[in-house]
């Protein structure tokens, strides 16, 4: 009796599906990752008649047809550029990245009434059961395979192009469609709802959840380090006068800058915009990255010259006004970055923190150029307390040469050479300082 009111269900569910002629394939994963796509496709013509749907919080929702990224055709869609319809966009991938727009695949969008909170597409794509490299879907399968992906909620996205850029999915799957289910002969329909759950279709199988961190690790790390290290590293040069640790921050800010590059490197590979890496924001950084190993090889330069010479040199000279103009560079190329990454919005805090930085940045060298001053005029007063160096004399070079006579010491006036080896006299009832040796 069991068996048989079984078979009868399967029998009407059966001559159901196929009186509709569409397969329907419905994901539940709750409000982020739900997606649905229905499907007819026309045996005369290769057209095929679709419905895709899911949450508006999504950037983007796609369906491939094929079994992995590579060689499928996919069906994109986002909101339009007044978000009061959408952008169905035909692409083809050719591997593990962002797939191209084929403005050859003809898609037309058929009407439909928006829902408020769902990015709703029904569309045909014309002959797209044979399409580009001799790929394909065989009608006569019972198990067709498709994978779908669904974009994630940042940044949004809203644009009538199709090749508008898109981020990296945040959900991928697969299933299967019964494909003579979803055939018909010739005028072909978009499959109409409601659509409640799976038909002549697969479950969801291999589903993920995707992240890739690259483009966020590049884009803090060079934050850190243009923000925080390397003022961080003029600082301890010039208020706290360190060259030894001056070095040791810019050398750390070196390192984690052209770990950063990796990493936008690595990210450039993904997206369309960034792939062919002729965009401002990539050669604005490639360019900053020349002028920041430049500006080690200058310092080092100077520096052996300074010990053996004890004197000024041209290379001390560009050192001393290419950093800044790296930091700055560097710090508006940040602004460039959000930009092509279609995160604009986060350029705003983004220059705040810069603003900020930059007022306590000022502080502080304000204040120290300051103590100094009132140092420079009167020495006795603060002899051992507000000059880092007690009363130990500047260097020589300093007095002939950064410096005439009476001159308040400046904080532009710390050499990148040690003080220790001619300077380091007898302090006389001043509190111990450690002398400054550069190695
Ligand atoms: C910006 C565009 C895209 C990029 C950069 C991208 C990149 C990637 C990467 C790097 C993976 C490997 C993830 C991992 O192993 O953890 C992957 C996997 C996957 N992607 Fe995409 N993808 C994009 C668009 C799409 C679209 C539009 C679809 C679907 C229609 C899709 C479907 C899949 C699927 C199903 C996988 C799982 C692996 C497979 O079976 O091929 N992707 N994607
Ligand atoms: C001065 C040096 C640089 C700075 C300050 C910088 C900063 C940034 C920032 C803040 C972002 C936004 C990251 C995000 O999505 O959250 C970004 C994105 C990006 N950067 Fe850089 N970057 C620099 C150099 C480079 C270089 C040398 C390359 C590669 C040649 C590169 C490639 C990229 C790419 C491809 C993106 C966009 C990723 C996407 O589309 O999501 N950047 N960068």
């Amino acid at each position: 009796m069991l068996l048989l009111t079984t078979l009868l269900l399967s029998l009407v569910s059966l001559i159901a599906a196929q009186s509709s002629n569409s397969s329907v394939f419905v994901y539940n994963g709750g409000d982020d990752t739900s997606f649905t796509f229905a499907l007819q496709a026309v045996k005369s013509t290769g057209d095929l008649y679709f419905h895709m749907s899911g949450p508006s919080g999504n950037s983007w929702l796609a369906v491939g047809l094929g079994y992995k990224m590579e060689g499928a055709l996919m069906l994109i869609t986002y909101a339009n550029s007044n978000n009061d319809g959408v952008t169905i966009s035909p692409r083809y991938a050719t591997g593990e990245t962002e797939p191209v727009y084929q403005s050859n695949v003809t898609v037309d969008a058929m009407s439909t009434d928006p829902v408020s909170g769902y990015l709703t597409a029904n569309g045909v794509c014309r002959g797209c059961v044979t399409w580009l490299n001799g790929g394909g879907i065989d009608l006569t399968s019972a198990a067709q395979p498709f994978i779908f992906a669904i974009g994630p909620p940042f940044p949004p996205l809203q644009s009538d192009s199709g090749s508008a850029g898109l981020t990296e999915h945040a959900f991928v799957g697969h299933f299967t469609m019964d494909m003579p289910a979803a055939t018909v002969q010739s005028n072909g329909n978009v499959p109409q709802g409601p659509f409640t759950s799976s038909q002549s279709a697969s479950t969801a199988t291999n589903t993920e959840t995707t992240y890739n961190p690259a483009p966020h690790i590049h884009g803090l790390v060079m934050g850190f380090v243009f923000i925080i290290i390397l003022p961080l590293g003029s600082l301890i040069l010039r208020v706290w006068n360190s060259v030894r640790y001056h070095i040791v921050a810019q050398c750390i800010g070196l390192v984690l800058f052209l770990m950063a590059v990796a990493g936008g490197c690595v990210a450039s590979t993904m997206y369309n915009r960034s792939k062919n890496f002729n965009s401002a924001h990539q050669i604005i950084g490639l360019l900053v990255m020349v002028a920041f190993l430049t500006q080690l090889v200058l310092g080092v330069m100077h520096h052996r010259i300074y010990k053996r010479e004890q004197r000024k040199t041209m290379r001390g000279w560009i050192h001393l006004y290419l950093g800044p103009t790296i930091i700055l560079i560097g710090l508006v190329n940040g602004i460039l970055g959000f930009n092509l990454a279609g995160e604009t919005f986060v350029a705003i805090p983004y220059c705040i923190l810069i603003v900020i930085v930059g007022v306590i940045y000022s502080c502080i060298r304000f204040f120290s150029w300051r103590r100094k001053r009132r140092a420079a005029k009167d020495p006795g007063a603060t002899m051992g307390q507000s000059m880092p160096y007690g009363n130990v004399r500047p260097p020589a070079y300093r007095e002939d040469s950064y410096r005439s006579a009476g001159e308040p010491f400046s904080s532009q006036d710390v050499p990148l050479a040690p003080y220790a080896s001619t300077h380091s006299v007898a302090q006389v009832g001043m509190p111990a300082h450690e002398p400054r040796s550069m190695f």
